[in-house]
């Protein structure tokens, strides 16, 4: 069964919305199999947003998501990745539908509440960072 990795990022923990969003997740039939809440140290940020390093938000991005704890979750389901991103919303603030989880509750493009895997790749390579005991393909 497809898995994705999901980040609940900073300012959404201190919104008090972790139960929201997993809600939004748990109601489209996705599963949660893994989930952790962490201080992020500024290693694991670096190796988790590497292919956006040299980019002018990059240490804005950095700064941001080790400011303080982050819940991360690994989610199951058929087709979650694109089930994901279509709960999360778009990056660009203008492309956002209503209804969204950045829609709703996002600042901006930096503090945008959540971070979802992008492709099988994608995914593979982030639940490695974040669960690496994690056993089950
Ligand atoms: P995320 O889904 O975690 O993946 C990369 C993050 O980089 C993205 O969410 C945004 O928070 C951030 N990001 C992407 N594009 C921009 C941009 N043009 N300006 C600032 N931040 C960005």
């Amino acid at each position: 069964m497809e898995k994705t990795l999901v980040l609940i990022k900073p300012d959404a923990v201190e919104q008090n919305i972790i139960g929201n969003i997993i809600s939004l997740y748990e109601e489209a039939n996705l599963k949660v199999i893994a989930l952790k809440m962490e201080k992020v140290s500024r290693e694991t940020a670096e190796t988790h947003y590497k292919e956006h390093k040299g980019k002018v938000f990059y240490q804005e991005l950095i700064d941001f998501i080790t400011r303080s704890p982050i819940c991360a979750l690994i989610l199951e389901g058929e087709n979650c990745i694109a089930k994901v991103r279509e709960i999360n919303g778009a990056t660009k603030p203008e492309e956002q539908k209503p209804g969204t989880i950045r829609k709703k509750y996002a600042k901006g493009i930096t503090e945008n509440c959540v971070h979802a895997s992008d492709s099988l790749e994608s995914s593979k390579r982030e639940i490695k960072i974040w669960f690496p005991n994690f056993k089950g393909e």
